[in-house]
């Protein structure tokens, strides 16, 4: 937010500024999407709340999403319509966790995870994870962490995941699945970066793997914002095992009232053939994007680089070329003066191993991200040559 701030203001200097900052398309929405928003409107429709679960036709629509991308039968009453996957998190929270009781995450992660378990009276049990398990946990480590710690009322996992884009596939989820159904422990999976994945012989399901794909005892979670381009639209989901259905409802109702119904009416056109394939163009915009930010690395000199399987980012490790810089937020701050580049630094990912590493995300245009990378260069090369 520092970084972005600091944008705002150069920009209204008159500074031109390549951002890799946000992690946000900037697509917009399908056609169909904004052709339904832009009927609704017109129509001068009251708006009034929908249901707390939300629009009947869109849980209809989220559940067939299932059976498309999954090949997996999903009840519409299974659906929950939030404000956002952020909107799904602080219901399914309060619904499935009581005070005091252990969350487990991976570390690097995204920091809302954390911030919202620790504000609702959780303990946050921070799992570090390397390049040696993808930054991904695996079953070993949450043994490892519940010898430590003590017994977890759940997990959280991210696949693609925020900030290291790396994925678990399809065995690796059965375990991790496993491992929590054996110990009664729910798996929250956040699935938002589905959709925007990159072909590789180790990730082979071309959309990511769905928890639910293993059946419904995971809180499964999700949204419009990325793959669907529509993050200002604060529309997302869950779906929710059945003995959560009933009380994550009453607590919609309280949380929110109902997701925007404007964003709600909208959505039910992001499943048409011309939606899809709309997301899928600029799925193929972020894989040229990857390859020219992979292809420069090794002249960065970064190193543990995390894979990149999915998502719209690339982190990685700068201490080798730091220069006098004590840490990366101070780093990124003199690379935005310099260069006006601007790269999120790690620490709210990470608060342990974060000073040495950055975010660059990747969902901006070729052109940017191209000329981003010159500019990098030429910051570490005047470091080095100072
Ligand atoms: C991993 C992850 N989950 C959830 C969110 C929040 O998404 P939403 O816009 O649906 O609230 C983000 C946003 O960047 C994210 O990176």
């Amino acid at each position: 937010m520092d970084v972005l701030s600091r944008v705002g203001e150069l920009r209204a200097q008159g500074r031109e500024v390549l951002s890799l900052c946000a992690g946000e398309p900037s697509s917009g929405p399908a056609p169909s999407v904004n052709q339904a928003a832009a009927e609704l409107h017109a129509g001068g429709e009251a708006l009034n709340y929908t249901p707390a679960a939300g629009l009947p036709e869109l849980r209809e629509a989220i559940a067939g999403h299932y059976e498309r991308w999954y090949d997996t039968v999903v009840e519409p009453g299974e659906v929950l319509v939030t404000t956002g996957a952020s909107g799904a998190f602080v219901t399914m929270f309060l619904a499935a966790f009581d005070v005091g009781d252990r969350v487990a995450l991976a570390r690097p992660g995204y920091p809302a995870y954390r911030n919202i378990l620790t504000s609702l009276g959780l303990e946050v049990v921070e799992i570090p994870c390397g390049p040696e398990t993808r930054y991904q946990p695996t079953p070993e480590l949450l043994d490892q962490a519940t010898a430590e710690h003590g017994e977890l009322a759940g997990l959280v996992l991210a696949s693609p995941a925020n900030p290291t884009g790396t994925m678990v596939n399809r065995e690796e989820l059965a375990a991790l699945s496993k491992w929590c159904n054996d110990r009664d422990v729910l798996l929250v999976s956040d699935e938002i970066y589905h959709g925007i994945t990159y072909p590789a012989p180790e990730q082979p399901d071309p959309r990511g793997v769905s928890a639910r794909e293993f059946g419904d005892t995971a809180v499964v979670i999700s949204s419009f914002s990325k793959f669907w381009g529509m993050p200002g639209w604060r529309v997302g989901w869950a779906l929710l095992p059945p003995y959560l259905r009933k009380s994550s409802d009453a607590l919609a109702g309280n949380v929110a009232l109902c997701a925007p119904r404007n964003a709600q009416v909208a959505a039910v056109q992001a499943f048409t053939e011309d939606a899809y394939a709309f997301g899928e163009q600029q799925v193929s915009t972020y894989a040229r994007n990857r390859g020219i930010l992979l292809d420069a690395v090794p002249n960065l000199g970064w190193s543990d680089v995390a894979p990149a399987d999915g998502a719209f980012y690339l982190y990685a490790d700068i201490s080798k070329v730091l220069g006098p810089y004590a840490d990366s937020a101070a780093w990124c701050a003199a690379l935005l003066e310099d260069q006006g580049v601007a790269l999120t630094p790690g620490l709210d990912f990470d608060p342990v191993a974060g000073g040495s590493t950055v975010r660059l995300s990747f969902a901006a245009s070729q052109d940017t991200v191209s000329r981003a990378v010159g500019r990098i260069l030429a910051f570490q090369e005047s470091l080095r040559l100072s």
